[in-house]
């Protein structure tokens, strides 16, 4: 267990740095980081932080310097991870939609590169031959995931190669004597049942004789972490125990040494994660007590994008008697951020803490009704420090032309 970053610290970075504002506890990264290490510690593998979910160059910088590598799924997110202090060896490239060039881009980089359809493994063999490894996402037709927008392998989605296509895919393979060193697949975010990965794992394993170059199995990301109170993530101990088992019976079975990888993001970086915000405006109808908060869909979209829950703490008051509460957001849309929240009374100028933002959070914000984008401050060997400035009305004339 590991709990949460205690409400003072919270509070001072609060006052220190103003709102709405990104936290983000460093030790909490390490502890999920170390969790991943020690559930899979029978099995050869290697972790691959999904960039995606959070891109600030010191999380990246500090995943990396924890010994663990980065997943990332455009060329930018691949600048990034350079920029940060990341190897090119220690990076992945997992993209999808994108025009070849960025694929060539990704091959300059040196990143380990997985394609994502037929087009691009027929463009990289005319264009690479054998004299670069590449990976192939397969679709392989399991629905696992939180929700549908959040699932990715399942028999109707836009990802991967489906697994009725190997037949091309050994057509390319023989034709352009493309070297294929890994076999990835992805099959959501939020999946909390252990027998999907396994489910994965016994489908490629069943491929992977057809790929003698084959020597990684990259399972992707997508353990779940509670975001309820008291609900339950993925057993990750259940997974890596599984995973072991399947991949040490393949071994003896057919002499060959696999190394499995995962791309996790939100299992790195969720729970360290803080939306502070505070109360602007409290309004009673007829029936209900709205919160109204400086923060809104524009700065975490998760609720209303995914129908999310994100836990909200009210840091400030937090003995008084307890009432229910919608707490929304100060965007002209509805931007519910919490429906009937029982929460301790909250009074204009109260600070809550939104939970689980690290992950998806930032990351997804957008300057929608001409707001700034948050600041981003990491608490990180018993201080706070800002990781990312506020936005100002500079940021957001910078691109516009003619003005
Ligand atoms: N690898 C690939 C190829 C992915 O597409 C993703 C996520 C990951 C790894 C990391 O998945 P994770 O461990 O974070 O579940 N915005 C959504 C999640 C979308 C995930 C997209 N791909 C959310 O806020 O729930």
């Amino acid at each position: 267990m590991f709990s949460h970053l205690a409400p003072e610290i919270r509070i001072e970075a609060a006052r220190k740095f103003g709102t709405p504002l990104y936290l983000y506890h460093a030790d909490r990264i390490r502890f999920q980081y170390e969790s991943l290490q020690q559930a899979f510690s029978n099995c050869d593998v290697r972790f691959f932080y999904a960039a995606k979910a959070l891109t600030n160059l010191h999380v990246l910088r500090y995943v990396y310097s924890l010994g663990c590598a980065v997943d990332c799924s455009s060329i930018n997110e691949i600048k990034l991870a350079r920029k940060a202090g990341v190897p090119n060896n220690n990076i992945l490239y997992t993209s999808n939609s994108i025009h070849f060039s960025e694929i060539e881009e990704a091959v300059g980089l040196g990143a380990f590169v997985n394609v994502d359809s037929l087009s691009a493994l027929e463009k990289f063999g005319k264009r690479f031959g054998s004299s670069y490894p590449v990976g192939i996402r397969l679709r392989p037709n399991i629905m696992a995931g939180g929700n549908l927008k959040i699932s990715t392998g399942h028999a109707a989605s836009k990802f991967g190669i489906p697994v009725e296509q190997l037949n091309q895919v050994h057509a390319l393979i023989s034709a352009y004597k493309i070297q294929v060193h890994t076999l990835h697949i992805h099959t959501g975010s939020e999946i909390k049942d252990a027998d999907v990965f396994v489910q994965g794992v016994r489908l490629l394993l069943d491929i992977v004789a057809d790929f003698p170059d084959v020597r990684i199995i990259d399972l992707g990301g997508g353990f779940k972490v509670p975001y309820y109170p008291g609900e339950k993530g993925t057993d990750i101990h259940a997974v890596g125990k599984a995973v072991a088992e399947l991949f040490t019976a393949y071994q003896q079975k057919t002499g060959r040494k696999l190394q499995v990888w995962f791309e996790p993001g939100k299992y790195m970086v969720c729970e360290a994660g803080y939306l502070l915000t505070t109360v602007n405006v409290i309004k009673e109808n007829e029936t209900l007590t709205f919160a109204g908060v400086d923060t809104g869909l524009n700065q975490l979209i998760r609720p209303m994008f995914y129908e999310a829950y994100h836990h909200i703490e009210n840091l400030t008051n937090p003995s008084a008697p307890v009432k229910t509460y919608q707490v929304v957001g100060n965007i002209c849309e509805t931007d519910t951020l919490g429906a009937d929240r029982e929460l301790p009374t909250i009074r204009e100028g109260d600070l809550l803490s939104i939970q689980n933002a690290g992950a998806y959070g930032f990351e997804m914000a957008s300057q929608y009704n001409a707001r700034f984008r948050p600041a981003e401050v990491f608490y990180k060997d018993g201080s706070l420090q800002l990781i990312r400035r506020r936005e100002t009305l500079d940021d957001l004339l910078r691109t516009q032309e003619g003005f």
